[in-house]
């Protein structure tokens, strides 16, 4: 019985062997057998499917890239590890080894980044939500308050006096520099003079010190020349700054939004094929605030808040096939052990999801869905993959931005995460969850303890 082969009900389906597409090339599906060197299926038999690789080597490289490219072009440049792109503790130790600060937007990403080592100093506290809390450990902490709204200011002018202490501020600008639909929740605007009105009122409060300024234009930007719109404009606040107040700013800090490498839903062609590079980005941002025409030693600091781009591409999540099956339309379906549970930047990006092992050259439009007992579950709808079978492994590509920090509990368990760390060893950094874990916060109310069932 053992031995006796799996019986698969016949179907005719339209074969692709090794044929070009519409688009001149065959399908790429070469077989990722090896993460940093390290063998895939060694990895899921160590630390269990599905499992989140991070590679420690990939995060230093791109931190290492977009220094040198940003300080090729620009004297003066800092960059901000966006926690909420990933907080994991190694990720974030690995980019302040690299000289990264912290960028935080609520108090729980504040407590991580100080409780890891990050001086207050070195902590840029962005974001629409700080309490009075909040606030009072980031002005004693000497962080960078970033403010977002004008109740933030009066908050903040009240405190300082209550205080009697100093706090470091910049105010977040918000922009149209020709990218739809605008960020303009966030910050004060540039357009209409609320933002001018709001460094006004920064400018007249005793204990305010402004240091800087902020902008977030937006994520997975597309456009370089958006940058150097916003640069340019940021160049002129600080510009109006010197010239009416003698205020020479510490620094323009540009935020994030640079896109990575993974591919939106609804992009026809991949990113790679359509994106500036970084270094086109680098010289809108270095042009831009090159218009200012200060002395070199009163140019501010250009901080750069990255995420995406320095993240995404060193990490992979490795799924193994649960089971395979036929839809109504006879493609073939699989359903693998990862979902939108991990994976909730399906909704944004087309992942590219690669075969783990050798297999075969024939390829079948193929439906892949999460293991949750929901619709939505779905990790791609079509998708040209080899004939697999239940127990081959996939890996998901480019997942390191914000899948390990929105991932649900929902259903299932997160599981474990693992960096191959630079000489080889592979280091578990969050250890799976398990029932006790999950239910520590729940309390079970006496009357619910005995049941009749
Ligand atoms: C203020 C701020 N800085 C930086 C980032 C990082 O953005 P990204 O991952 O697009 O680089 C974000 C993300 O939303 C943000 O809100």
């Amino acid at each position: 019985m053992e031995n006796k082969k799996r019986y698969e009900r016949p179907v005719v389906i339209k074969q692709y062997s090794g044929f070009m597409n519409k688009f001149g090339s065959r399908p790429v599906l070469n077989p990722v057998t090896t993460i940093d060197g390290i063998e895939v299926d060694e990895l899921a038999e160590r630390f269990g499917s599905p499992l989140f690789v991070i590679s420690e080597k990939a995060i230093r490289s791109n931190q290492r890239k977009a220094n040198r490219i940003f300080k090729t072009r620009y004297p003066k440049v800092q960059f901000a590890w966006s926690y909420k792109t990933n907080y994991l503790n190694a990720v974030c130790a690995v980019f302040h080894q690299e000289g990264s600060w912290a960028e935080v937007v609520s108090r729980f990403e504040y407590d991580k980044a100080k409780k890891l080592g990050v001086k207050g100093e070195n902590i840029i506290f962005n974001g629409p939500d700080k309490s009075r809390d909040d606030l009072t450990v980031a002005i004693n902490d000497g962080a960078k308050i970033h403010i977002d709204h004008f109740d933030e200011l009066y908050e903040l002018i009240d405190l300082t006096s209550q205080l009697n202490k100093k706090a470091n501020v910049a105010i977040r600008v918000n922009m149209d520099t020709g990218t739809y639909p605008k960020w303009d929740r966030f910050g004060f605007n540039f357009e209409n003079g609320e933002a001018w009105q709001a460094l006004k009122r920064i400018i007249a409060a005793t204990n305010l010190n402004l240091v800087g300024l902020h902008t977030h234009i937006g994520t997975y930007m597309m456009q370089a020349d958006s940058y150097k719109t916003a640069a340019i404009k940021m160049a002129q606040l600080a510009a109006g700054l010197k010239r009416e107040n003698g205020i020479l700013l510490d620094y323009i800090d540009m935020g994030g939004g640079l896109p990575s490498n993974n591919t939106l839903i609804g992009q026809y062609l991949p990113a790679e094929q359509i994106l500036p590079t970084l270094e086109e980005f680098a010289d809108a941002i270095s042009e831009g605030l090159m218009t200012l025409n200060f002395q070199p030693d009163e140019m501010p600091l250009l901080i750069l808040e990255s995420g995406r781009a320095l993240i995404d591409d060193t990490s992979k999540l490795i799924s193994t096939v649960i089971a395979v099956k036929r839809l109504s339309d006879g493609r073939r379906a699989l359903i693998v052990d990862a979902g939108v549970n991990l994976l909730f930047t399906r909704f944004w990006y087309k992942h590219k999801i690669n075969p783990a092992q050798d297999s075969g050259v024939m390829t079948e439009d193929t439906a892949i869905y999460g293991p949750l007992c929901m619709n939505i579950d779905c990790l791609a709808e079509s998708l040209v993959m080899p004939v697999l079978k239940k127990g081959d492994k996939l890996i998901i590509d480019y997942v390191g931005a914000y899948n390990m920090t929105q991932w649900m509990q929902f259903i299932h368990m997160r599981p474990n995460v693992v960096m191959i760390l630079e000489d080889g060893t592979v280091e578990l950094i969050r250890k799976a969850e398990d029932l006790d874990y999950v239910q520590m916060p729940e309390v079970l109310p006496e009357k619910f303890k005995s049941l009749p069932v």
